[in-house]
């Protein structure tokens, strides 16, 4: 009897060991999705935000459209190719300005999960991982309108020359009428381990 229990006890331990280590792999694996996702939305942030303040600096609103409109594809295309091998970044919204950037099906469910936990007066998160497959994950960074800046373009547009050239570039343009504090989409890292 005595001999039973403590064979059991043996491989209860053991059996606990191994599920240990396979719960400190799992959250070794999700911390370096997070970590990776984190290092690759601050880049594809920064790259487009710096190159925006310049261009806003230089040449006011109409500048840094010219800007928007020309360049940010191709700057994110540039983030990408300097990102580890199976790891990409980009944009996407629910109303989204460059049908370029409408979500996928699965990134379109947690936009719109953000939106709800958004008009329940919850705080975002952060970030939210997603998996995908087996050995994808999806890394969201929700964006909110946190600075007036956006608003030139994405709000209730003023100046009118700046409105019809969004207009002309973007007829099927949804990405205006934001308000301060509203979620504008997320900054997507899928990572392929
Ligand atoms: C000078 C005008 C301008 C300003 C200011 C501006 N945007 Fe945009 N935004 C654009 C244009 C143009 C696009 C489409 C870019 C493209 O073709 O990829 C865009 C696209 C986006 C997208 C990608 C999704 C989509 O709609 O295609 C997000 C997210 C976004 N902007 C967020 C912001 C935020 C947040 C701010 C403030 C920090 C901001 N924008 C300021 C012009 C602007």
């Amino acid at each position: 009897m005595k001999l039973i229990k403590s064979i059991a006890l043996v491989s209860l331990t053991a059996s606990l060991l191994i599920a240990q280590g396979q719960g400190k792999k799992k959250d070794e694996a999700l911390q370096s999705v997070v970590n990776t996702g984190k290092q690759s939305s601050k880049l594809l942030l920064k790259t487009l935000g710096s190159n925006m303040k310049k261009n806003m600096k230089a040449g006011g609103p109409m500048k840094a459209l010219d800007f928007c409109s020309q360049e940010a594809y191709n700057l994110t295309e540039k983030v990408n190719k300097e990102l580890p091998k199976g790891v990409t970044v980009k944009r996407i919204s629910m109303k989204y300005r460059n049908p370029a950037n409408k979500p996928e099906a699965d990134e379109a469910a947690v936009l719109e999960a953000l939106a709800k936990l958004k008009n329940a007066n919850v705080i975002l998160p952060k970030q939210v991982v997603q998996k995908v497959s087996a050995d994808t994950y999806k890394y969201y960074k929700p964006l909110v309108i946190n600075k007036k800046v956006c608003l030139k373009c994405h709000g209730d547009i003023q100046n009118v020359a700046l409105k019809r050239a969004i207009e002309e570039r973007y007829p099927m343009d949804k990405a205006t009428h934001y308000k301060m504090g509203d979620l504008r989409g997320a900054v997507v890292v899928t990572i392929k381990k």
